[in-house]
């Protein structure tokens, strides 16, 4: 099977870099694919290479219908014929079918004719559901489209095959939709059918869409967005997990005197100044553009937009790596007051969003607008204040500090209770406070509305649950909390309680930075066994650490059972791939330290999980754990040690 996909990196919500391997090259995604009308194309591929596009998708119904191009692609293949060596991917003809009614070509001869011309991506004769199709329709137009998928299986063997997603604005049939054609392992899957909604701005179920689509057909398969070509739309759908995108607007909008700009399209007459340069317009004026000759106008802006798009599918990849994609999708939700309902619909979905959300990221959380409270992260906090937070004392107090982390300016606090700290995420416990997002984190000094009453509200949770209490009196923080309750603290926002406990006993011994004073690594009876990484405030897991939470924990925890065969790699450093897991601990999220044990029970490895719980159960290519220590640094030294006279 030609097909294989690889997540390269994950960040925030659902977003990844990855990878499709095709036979003509790689596809590094998140992308678009610029269509090319392979009849007229005001364009040429070489533009295409020019602009930094590795791959593109035409029609092959346009191809199939046309004798002159058809006898070409058929002698010598589709690449020749567009004149581009890299990933070509095709539609089937279905857009037409929705644009024109009728089409003269079955599901099998379509595909078999892009098989025959060696495309790299083909596609099925899907259904087309409309958002105005009832649900008894839409169910039909997806029943067909799964028969069509399974009159293709055998082409699987030969080429990637795409199954679009039907469904119209039906949750539920999305999901059932995805969730078929998962089982039929297809090698690509479009959302389909969601041009009427772009069109007509109706973003809220465009989202919806994406995630019903996205819930049905799991992490693990590459997805497209279908006639998805406007940049205000690529932050979100990235967030939520679109790996490609393909337009055709960049020539459409140039036809209509009209530019593509990050947050809208904008028509040439309106402007006297282009506020998005690219090098294609840099010698005219607006109106020295429109008084030039049609045809060259419209390749002047068809290289332009497609410029500025190109542009955007490097800012939002830059976000991912960068760790501030949710920032961007909260700013591009100001451009359009439907992109900011569709922002808004996310909160609906925060507990799915979290499974997949990233333990902390590089750049700290900055606030942008009440809709930054609905972040997964946010959610993970206050959901983790109420399991995981262990209290000391049978009485809270909330305090104001004003500068992070708290601790380091907090000299005073009140005596016998347990101390939260106001912060905009809700009252935190000062215990967590070098936590990512607590300490890393930037909010406006003058808050907002909104802002007040989450905080307020999250405040009445608080005291509904404890007891809080005013106090006036003021003791030393030492006094009240010592260093092991913080560094136990930690262990159980990471790990989960009683974790905090079952490290922290024994012979506990630290080592501090030098320049900060900070600590850094964390010893058990002279042997290492955590160290707290100053960029997020968790532990970075060291083997014996690991030992102890898989002997002392009453349940094994951020288990990650891989085959023997692996492990006894990985047992010598070598990382974790997911085709070799078995199992995972549901609890885990990109970024987590987990443990490495092998099917028959050892514990070989400790590292850092590069995937959630779902990916990592089925994703089969790529890195699935980095492995930072494991049992062979420790051949010298009888581990049991480490455990005292615990075990
Ligand atoms: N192009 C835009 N929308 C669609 C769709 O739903 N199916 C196919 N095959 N192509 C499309």
């Amino acid at each position: 099977m030609p097909y294989d996909f690889e997540i390269l990196l994950r960040g925030e919500g659902l977003s990844r870099i990855g990878k499709i391997r095709t036979k003509h090259g790689d596809i590094v995604t998140p992308t678009l694919l610029p269509v090319i009308n392979p009849r007229i194309s005001v364009i040429t591929p070489e533009d295409i290479k020019r602009l930094g596009f590795g791959a593109l998708i035409t029609n092959a119904y346009i191809i199939y219908r046309d004798e002159a191009l058809r006898d070409i692609a058929l002698n010598e293949g589709v690449h020749s014929l567009l004149n581009f060596k890299g990933p070509i991917m095709t539609d089937s003809g279905t857009f037409q079918s929705y644009v024109y009614g009728k089409i003269s070509v079955t599901n099998r001869e379509i595909v078999s004719f892009q098989h025959e011309i060696g495309v790299d991506i083909g596609t099925i004769l899907d259904v087309f559901t409309l958002p105005t199709d009832s649900y008894e329709v839409a169910k039909k137009k997806v029943e067909e489209t799964i028969a069509r998928a399974l009159e293709c299986k055998d082409f699987l063997e030969h080429m990637i095959l795409s199954f679009p997603i039907q469904g119209g604005v039906y949750p539920d049939l999305r999901e059932y939709a995805a969730k078929r054609g998962r089982d039929l392992n297809f090698g690509l899957y479009p959302i389909g059918g969601v041009v009427p909604l772009m069109e007509s701005q109706r973003y809220v179920d465009l989202v919806r869409v994406i995630i019903h689509s996205k819930i049905g057909l799991g992490p693990s398969k590459p997805v497209h967005l279908f006639g998805c070509g406007h940049p205000l739309l690529f932050p979100i759908a990235v967030l939520l997990g679109v790996d490609l995108f393909d337009s055709a607007s960049y020539a459409k909008y140039a036809r209509d005197n009209r530019i593509i700009t990050p947050t809208g399209t904008i028509r040439l007459e309106e402007i006297d100044e282009f506020i998005y340069p690219s090098p294609y317009v840099e010698k005219y004026t607006p109106k020295e553009l429109l008084k030039l000759d049609k045809r060259e106008r419209e390749r002047i802006l068809s290289l332009h937009n497609l410029y500025v798009v190109s542009y955007e599918i490097k800012r939002v990849r830059e976000a991912i790596r960068r760790g501030e994609l949710w920032e961007l999708v909260e700013m591009r939700a100001r451009a359009h007051p439907r992109l900011l309902s569709a922002l808004r619909v996310l909160r609906e979905y925060v507990e799915y969003l979290e499974k997949f959300e990233p333990i902390s990221r590089e750049r700290a959380f900055f606030y942008t607008s009440p809709e930054s409270l609905n972040r997964p992260i946010v959610y993970r906090l206050r959901k983790r204040i109420k399991e995981r937070f262990k209290p000391k004392y049978n009485r809270v107090s909330i305090i104001s500090v004003q500068n992070k982390p708290y601790m380091d300016y907090t000299e005073r606090i009140p005596p016998n209770c347990d101390v939260f700290v106001r912060s905009m995420f809700g009252p935190v416990p000062l215990l967590w406070d070098v936590i990512y997002p607590i300490a890393q984190s930037e909010e406006p000094d003058i808050w907002d509305k909104e802002l007040e009453e989450y905080v307020k509200k999250c405040e009445d949770d608080l005291c509904r649950r404890f007891h809080c209490v005013e106090v006036h009196e003021l003791t030393k923080v030492t006094d009240v909390y010592s260093e092991v309750d913080k560094l136990s603290a930690i262990a159980d926002y990471q790990f989960g309680p009683p974790a905090g406990d079952v490290l922290f006993t024994g012979r506990i011994r630290v080592d501090r930075s030098k320049t900060t004073g900070r600590i850094r690594m964390i010893y058990r009876n002279s042997i290492p066994i955590l160290f707290l990484r100053p960029s997020d405030g968790l532990y970075t897991l060291k083997y014996p650490g690991g030992y102890i939470l898989y002997k002392m924990l009453p349940k094994i925890k951020m288990h990650v059972i891989v085959t023997d065969d692996s492990a006894e790699y990985n047992a010598m450093g070598k990382n974790v791939f997911a085709k070799f897991v078995v199992d995972a601990d549901e609890n885990i999220r990109p970024g987590d330290e987990v443990l490495v044990i092998s099917e028959s029970g050892e514990l070989v490895a400790v590292g850092s999980s590069r995937l959630s719980a779902t990916e990592l159960l089925e994703c089969n290519s790529g890195l699935a754990v980095k492995v930072k220590d494991f049992k062979e640094n420790y051949r010298d030294l009888d581990i049991s040690l480490v455990l005292g006279d615990e075990e």
